[in-house]
């Protein structure tokens, strides 16, 4: 497991499909069942690993999440924070993020991407990254999404953003692993088809250099969609129907920190006790 990868969340975008949800703050501070959408999202780059991580996000809504995480020392973890001040694409992401990457390999999560299941397939990803690692997941309409189509053999024939006639129903989903240089090709973009520099052309690039892997998710992996009011509440329905059958918590921070190690038992209890009283708070108490 990679220990030197850093780790970005993309919180920006206006979120206008869930309008007037998204009127007043961002997409990724709403609720997805019991904790705000951004704690999935982190709490998969620190269960594989990643400590050091750079949340980015409009300049509206970055004040409100820094209230939210803090410098993410409670948790064990650094968290900085920086402003995209216009929804100018995916891959702004490297340019807002190259000092915050330097030399290091980057794990880019998007804020409303959330994987439930093991976390095998991230952890080979970021051991073996040695170019860009994009992820391939089935889905049934994958024109809203990029798609990669593959050989038999596993090797790229294809990779288009929301094509209208998708070539293969592979997604790709909003989670991938880059070489430092993901930054000089984010740099020599121009703006795709929305106005936006696209997170597609840069595994484009990478794939040209023949640099770009693809590792599928399997079916046991449950790639939530957070996009609309409708997979709003279904990715909600999902969490708490896993919680409430097992009595355990998908996305619990501290859990996650005590855990991984990046806190110890009695940081934890000290971090527990500073919880307002509530039923996470309890939870987390019965994990003393
Ligand atoms: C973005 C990416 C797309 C990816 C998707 C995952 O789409 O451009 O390639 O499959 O995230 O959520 P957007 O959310 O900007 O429509």
């Amino acid at each position: 497991m990679s220990t030197t990868t850093k780790g970005i969340i993309l919180a920006g975008g206006s979120g206008t499909r869930l309008y007037p949800m998204t009127a007043a703050f961002s997409k990724q501070l709403q609720p997805v069942y019991d904790k705000p959408m951004i704690y999935y999202p982190l709490s998969t780059l620190m269960m594989a690993g990643i400590r050091d991580v750079l949340i980015i996000s409009t300049p509206y809504d970055t004040p409100t999440f820094e209230r939210l995480l803090g410098d993410g020392s409670r948790l064990g973890i650094s968290i900085t924070y920086r402003i995209q001040d216009a929804p100018r694409g995916i891959a702004e992401a490297f340019l807002i993020g190259k000092d915050f990457i330097g030399n290091s390999n980057v794990c880019l999560i998007l804020g409303d991407n959330l994987f439930y299941g093991k976390l095998d397939f991230l952890r080979t990803a970021l051991d073996g990254t040695d170019g860009a690692t994009v992820f391939g997941y089935r889905v049934t309409d994958p024109e809203r999404y990029g798609v990669v189509e593959l050989a038999p053999d596993g090797s790229i024939l294809s990779i288009e953003e929301k094509p209208e006639h998708p070539k293969s129903s592979l997604a790709i989903p909003g989670l991938y692993v880059y070489t430092p240089d993901v930054c000089t090709i984010a740099a020599e973009l121009t703006p795709g088809k929305r106005g936006e520099l696209e997170i597609t052309d840069v595994h484009a690039e990478y794939w040209k250099q023949n640099r770009l892997r693809v590792i599928e998710m399997g079916r046991g992996i449950a790639w939530l969609d957070t996009g609309t009011p409708e997979s709003l509440i279904e990715a909600g329905t999902f969490i708490h129907a896993i919680e409430k059958r097992q009595g355990l918590k998908i996305g619990c921070l501290e859990e996650v920190a005590l855990n991984r190690g990046f806190i110890t038992p009695e940081e934890f209890r000290a971090t527990v006790e500073a919880l307002p009283r509530s039923e996470y708070r309890r939870y987390c108490e019965q994990l003393l």
